[in-house]
């Protein structure tokens, strides 16, 4: 996977190797704190996320600049920030972890945000996806993705392909609402209108929702649900009746995430989603990436989520690798003054 990190994550990256090779002996294991969602809704997540730390291990060793890594799996369970936030404190107070890593959901990467500043350790966030996530902790460099960035080309799509009217719907916290601010800003800049609604994160019933949708009879509904929840709004768009209705499914990725799309069966065909990562990008490099993960993993396909965490372990390899830098180099690349 090629990583293409922006200016805050290469200047976090900079602190990191400050941070990391200031106290600790260079002896010791470097130990990362994985904190993700192994069981409960979101488990599909977590099982990504470990997976692909554990392809990255196998495909680049255990030992970078001399230290050993070592991975202390943690489940989150879901949606449960408080959680989130305890194990963060015990893996780095406890277990002396020097990175904390994962965070499945926004709300679980805000808990842990705090924690990061208040121990002045780096937070690597692989999953979560709200825009203003790394603006949380001076020390969080995200690998992930933010929702505005998959969300616009596919408003600027539709409005291009003709459409005038299209009903939103999204789960109701960060990234749905970054999601539905993104296609309503776009699509009606292009002269397009919007009407919508937004669905609870805990325990979802999207049957009235998609009716509605149904009822205001627009070119097409874009949704934005949670990796893991594509199947369940897939089956009802299929059974109310809406493709045949004339109405379009468009979102971003996440509804037909590439770890549960074969068991959506047909009712995926025909929808239209913008995002940063397919399964079936067909590079050289990611069909070696599926076929590793997929081999390591009997046959589960990688997702996005996947490739946050790859990347996110070569950010951290990457940045072990570099020598020390001190604060005047980090000055130094910063463009002179005018
Ligand atoms: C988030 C979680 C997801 O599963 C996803 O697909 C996008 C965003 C989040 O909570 O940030």
């Amino acid at each position: 996977m090629k990583i293409g990190f922006s200016l805050h994550a290469t200047l976090v990256a900079v602190a990191m190797v400050a941070l990391l090779s200031s106290g600790a002996s260079a002896q010791q294991p470097l130990k990362i704190g994985l904190i993700v969602p192994m069981t409960g809704p979101f488990a599909s997540t977590g099982k990504q996320v470990d997976a692909a730390v554990n392809l990255y291990l196998a495909e680049h060793g255990d030992v970078v600049a001399g230290r050993k890594i070592e991975v202390l799996l943690r489940d989150d369970t879901g949606i449960a920030p408080e959680t989130t936030k305890r194990l963060a404190q015990e893996l780095i107070t406890n277990d002396h972890a020097e990175i904390i890593a994962g965070f499945g959901l926004t709300p679980l990467a805000f808990a842990a945000a705090p924690v990061a500043t208040e121990a002045k350790t780096p937070m690597v966030v692989m999953a979560a996806g709200t825009l203003v996530i790394p603006q949380k902790s001076p020390y969080i460099v995200r690998t992930s993705f933010a929702l505005p960035q998959q969300t616009a080309p596919i408003a600027l799509w539709a409005a291009k392909h003709g459409m005038k009217k299209v009903y939103t719907l999204v789960t109701e916290y960060g990234p749905g609402i970054d999601a539905e601010t993104t296609f309503k800003t776009v699509f009606t800049a292009s002269g397009g209108t919007v009407d919508g609604a937004r669905v609870p994160l805990h325990n979802p019933d999207y049957a009235p929702f998609i009716q509605r949708a149904k009822d205001d009879k627009p070119d097409a509904v874009f949704i934005f649900v949670p990796s893991g929840e594509g199947s369940a709004v897939m089956k009802q768009f299929a059974e109310r009746g809406l493709a045949k209705a004339g109405i379009k499914l468009i979102g971003t990725g996440d509804v037909v995430d590439d770890d549960i799309l074969d068991s959506m069966g047909d009712s995926a065909l025909g929808t239209i989603t913008s995002h940063f990562y397919s399964a079936a990008h067909p590079s050289a490099e990611n069909k070696a990436f599926v076929a590793a993960f997929e081999k390591a993993n009997g046959g589960m396909r990688p997702n996005f989520m996947a490739v946050g965490d790859y990347d996110g372990m070569a950010l951290i390899y990457q940045v072990l690798r570099r020598p020390a830098v001190r604060p005047t180099a980090i000055n130094s690349s910063r463009p002179p003054r005018a």
